[in-house]
């Protein structure tokens, strides 16, 4: 596959107001397809917002290259990058209609007042505006103001378009709904989003591939389905999802499965490629993983949490050691105090090398 987007060891350094150094971007390496959606997850000052700016041109790198569509990227000036943003914060001009919000780009560049409103119709319908290009921004919902925003970010047919956080401002449920039309947007355009968010959720629902990063660097870049299932440290796997870490040592190997304990004593079963007794690993297994059954770790319930359809339980194992995460789809009534088994299917465990 030939890439839209190459970065290669990216690095830049900022110098905090107390005279240290701060590394906002590592060494990042990342490649990025010409249609696909790829996330860039991480806690808050890992350098995500720094990325970004530094592929649409708003940031300067110390060392590394970017290319797109093959050419050097770092040479050309912000305004002549095939890229372009859309923000938190709207930033709609409030005076303006809509279609001249839209349209300002190609005001600003001289484009004719036919063909501008041609490609300002054009935006509006793909985003699902069609018709609203007089209103002005106080006049819309939040989430068509979102689409503003985003028929103005498009409108000049961009390669690339970069999200920041676009979603974070908005309630649960137009967030949702904004997370399935965005999807289908890059779909449509045929184009590659690189989409901001410390919202893990957010980042499984909508990626072809994440991106983990952390304090500046990588740690892990996957598909939804692969960070979830085989992330590749603690960081990760703490970082996407609920999970259970339990930290064991492998006690025998019995041909497909090893049989392992925690320093407390509670005993799990994980695929044994690979494992000799003694060894020590951790083992993850995530809260829909465990089945309540007759037999496996017993424990108590310490709560009970209705979720929908799902009941969540906290269970402390009888052998001590920290509470065990469940999610149930048999709502049976398990309360606070019930006596339960948890069983799990070897298969399920993510073995970690390090203890
Ligand atoms: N212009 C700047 N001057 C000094 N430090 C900065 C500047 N921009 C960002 N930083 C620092 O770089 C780190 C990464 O910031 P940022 O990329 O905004 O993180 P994120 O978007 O992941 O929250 C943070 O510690 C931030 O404080
Ligand atoms: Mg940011």
């Amino acid at each position: 596959m030939t890439h839209l987007l190459e970065i290669r060891n990216a690095r830049r350094t900022f110098i905090t107001p107390e005279g240290g150094h701060l590394a906002a971007l590592d060494g990042i390496n990342l490649d990025v397809g010409a249609n696909e959606f790829v996330t860039l997850l991480g806690p808050s000052g890992c350098g995500k917002t720094t990325l970004l700016r530094a592929i649409s041109g708003f940031e300067t790198l110390d060392s590394g290259t970017m290319t797109l569509g093959g050419a050097d990227l770092t040479a050309l000036p912000p305004f002549r990058r095939p890229v372009n943003t859309v923000f938190q914060s709207y930033a709609l001009f409030g005076h303006m209609t809509v279609a001249r919000n839209v349209g300002y780009a190609l005001e600003v560049a001289g484009v004719g007042k036919a063909s501008r409103e041609a490609q300002v119709a054009e935006a509006l319908e793909k985003v699902g505006l069609a018709g609203m290009g007089a209103r002005r921004p106080s006049q819309l919902s939040g989430g068509q103001r979102q689409r503003v925003a985003l028929a103005r970010s498009i409108i000049a047919k961009p390669r690339l378009l970069l999200l920041d956080e676009p979603l974070s401002a908005l309630d649960r449920n137009l967030r949702q709904q904004m997370q399935l039309e965005l999807k289908t947007l890059q779909h449509a355009l045929g184009i590659a989003f690189i989409f901001v968010t410390h919202d893990q959720e957010e980042a499984l629902t909508m990626s072809d591939r994440i991106v983990v990063m952390r304090s500046g660097h990588i740690e892990q870049i996957g598909t939804p389905r692969e960070i979830y299932r085989h992330p590749k440290n603690r960081f990760v796997a703490e970082f996407i999802g609920e999970t259970n870490l339990f930290p064991v040592t492998i006690d025998r190997v019995d041909g497909e499965t090893a049989l392992a304990r925690t320093a407390e004593g509670v005993e799990m079963h994980l695929p044994s490629a690979g494992r000799k007794p003694g060894e020590q690993v951790t083992a993850i297994l995530r809260p829909a993983d465990f089945n309540l059954g007759p037999t496996g770790i017993p424990g108590t319930v310490t709560r009970a949490v209705y979720l929908g359809s799902d009941l969540y339980l906290f269970v402390q194992p009888q052998a001590g050691g920290p509470e065990i995460r469940v999610i149930s789809r048999d709502g049976a009534g398990f309360d606070e105090g019930a006596a339960v088994h948890l069983a799990h299917d070897p298969a399920r465990v993510h073995v970690l090398e390090a203890a």
